[in-house]
């Protein structure tokens, strides 16, 4: 850091940021953003401490746009995720085209757009798809950066941003001028570009129920927790009930919203609104799917504030913890039932140690309604019931915790292992990839997934899947090995890893 920053402009600097733009960064980058301060401050040209007093009093609106250049990443390119753009043409579009049968108009919402190639991408998909004329496709692409807007109104590209765009996309929509492919004016008028600040709260670009489909990709993982929920709030509240929302690959919803249904079609994730119904109603079981091929339930979260499961887990083990050393004390022997529920799940996780699932199974199912209705104990009962070989009820709790909290990375995983007793090997596989995209540090459905490709002779997805579950099994949480491990602990789940790794090895 320049000596002559103070650290706590730095961070009066690094918090400016977050509240203006969402973006987070982590202490290392404290060096480079004093080396950013200084510059823009001496281009300014004032002193730091007023530069900075003009951006938090918003009167540098051009200022923020200049920053934004300098501290978002632009990285994008036609057809990036290809898969996604499947899933719009064959499952999304088709689904809206019937929703909109009465005003005859798609609105699409590029959201973080850059360069343009991902909006021109929609459009270039869904070209073709109008049922006729009357039919009008509207495609808004907003991004913070002015450059990348100017850029994207140019629609200029070089080859390598086209590296991924199938040929005959190549041929129809672009035009070579010297290094330069030259897009389409009819893609080009199809998408109209603002610079915009997904932050504000502008009732302009988030009207109410506005938006068909909104893809938001490989944004949210610049933003703070609180920037990234905010920009997810107005995205659900702008888009129609059943309108459908695309994340980049590494994003997903978790701890996010509640406000839509996981869906999973072509090989990708991407999430359906929910009718405000059944936002409403979240103890409702989940409504079937409209799509077809949809294979998964519902995704969102827990009520606002609540821990998530890992965390609620996390924190049943550290009662379990304390119960353990409380139990251990010879004084404290037969008082557990002060601690009422606590001393409960005490006795249960011992009886999960000892192998005895029936027996915690019993203790569970005699907890009183109000407690057993809690996510954790719904988790807890239903991996019992698979434990001890009772699938139809084990996948019946499933669906009952998902209707409460559809992001439980836990539940879609047991709801698998339902799926892998009765022989249902698709499901199976959906069932651990939702668990994997939830949360991509659980083990158990990595090694699952590793296993079932095993059995379809998918050697890459062998090597892969079990490549990453021996690593994750290394730190995997110790109560959600007792509670998912199958009866395995972590060095006999590490052997199998292992193992089955070698075997598959031999096969080549
Ligand atoms: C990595 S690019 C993603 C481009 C495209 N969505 C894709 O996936 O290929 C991220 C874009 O988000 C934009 N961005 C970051 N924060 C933003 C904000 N608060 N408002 C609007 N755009 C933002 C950046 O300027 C950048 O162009």
């Amino acid at each position: 850091m320049r000596p002559s920053v103070e650290l706590p402009l730095v961070e009066r600097f690094r918090l400016l940021i977050a509240r203006r733009l969402g973006l987070q960064f982590e202490d290392a980058k404290r060096a480079w953003l004093a080396d950013l301060l200084v510059r823009h401050a001496e281009s300014a040209p004032c002193d730091i401490p007023t530069y900075l007093a003009r951006l938090e009093c918003g009167a540098a609106r051009d200022e923020i746009g200049a920053l934004a250049q300098e501290l978002t990443v632009s990285e994008t390119y036609f057809f990036r995720n290809i898969e996604q753009f499947h899933a719009l043409r064959e499952c999304v579009a088709t689904d809206r085209l019937r929703a909109r049968a009465a005003t005859r108009c798609l609105r699409i919402l590029s959201a973080g757009c850059a360069s343009g190639e991902e909006a021109y991408s929609i459009a270039m998909t869904l070209r073709d798809m109008l049922p006729d004329p009357s039919w009008e496709l509207v495609i808004h692409a907003i991004d913070l950066n002015p450059a990348m807007i100017r850029k994207a109104q140019c629609a200029r590209y070089s080859s390598w941003a086209l590296r991924e765009t199938p040929i005959d996309m190549q041929q129809r929509w672009f035009r070579r001028d010297g290094s330069n492919l030259v897009l389409d004016d009819t893609i080009r008028a199809a998408v109209r570009f603002n610079e915009r600040n997904l932050h504000d709260d502008d009732s302009e670009w988030w009207p109410s129920d506005f938006y068909d489909v909104v893809f938001c990709r490989n944004v949210l993982m610049y933003f703070t927790p609180q920037g990234a929920r905010s920009t997810v709030a107005r995205i659900a509240r702008a888009l129609a009930p059943g309108g459908f929302l695309f994340l980049g690959h590494t994003d997903t919803l978790r701890g996010l919203s509640q406000d839509f249904h996981l869906r999973h079609t072509h090989g990708t994730f991407y999430y359906q609104r929910k009718n405000p119904r059944e936002s409403a109603a979240a103890d409702a079981q989940p409504e079937d799917t409209c799509l077809s091929d949809v294979t998964s339930p519902m995704i969102s979260r827990s009520e606002e504030g609540a821990d998530d499961w890992v965390e609620a887990i996390g924190k049943a083990a550290e009662r379990v913890r304390m119960l353990t050393a409380q139990a251990m004390l010879p004084s404290s022997r037969g008082t557990a039932s002060s601690a009422g529920c606590d001393s409960h799940l005490g006795r249960v996780f011992d009886l999960f140690r000892e192998e005895r699932f029936a027996d915690a199974l019993g203790l569970v199912q005699a907890l009183p309604p109000e407690s057993a209705q809690a996510p954790d104990m719904l988790l807890l009962n239903a991996a019992l019931l698979a434990h001890s070989g009772q699938f139809n009820p084990a996948e019946a709790a499933c669906q009952r915790l998902l209707a409460i909290d559809p992001t439980n990375a836990g539940a879609h995983y047991v709801l698998a292992l339902c799926c892998e007793a009765a022989g249902d090997q698709i499901g199976a596989r959906g069932g651990h990839q939702r668990a994997v995209h939830l949360d991509p540090g659980f083990a158990m459905p990595r090694l699952h997934l590793g296993l079932l490709a095993r059995r379809s002779g998918d050697l890459d997805a062998v090597r892969r899947e079990l490549g990453q579950a021996l690593l994750l099994l290394q730190r995997e949480d110790a109560s959600r090995l007792l509670l998912f491990g199958g009866g395995f602990n972590r060095d006999a789940l590490l052997a199998l890893c292992r193992a089955e790794l070698c075997a598959s090895a031999g096969v080549l």
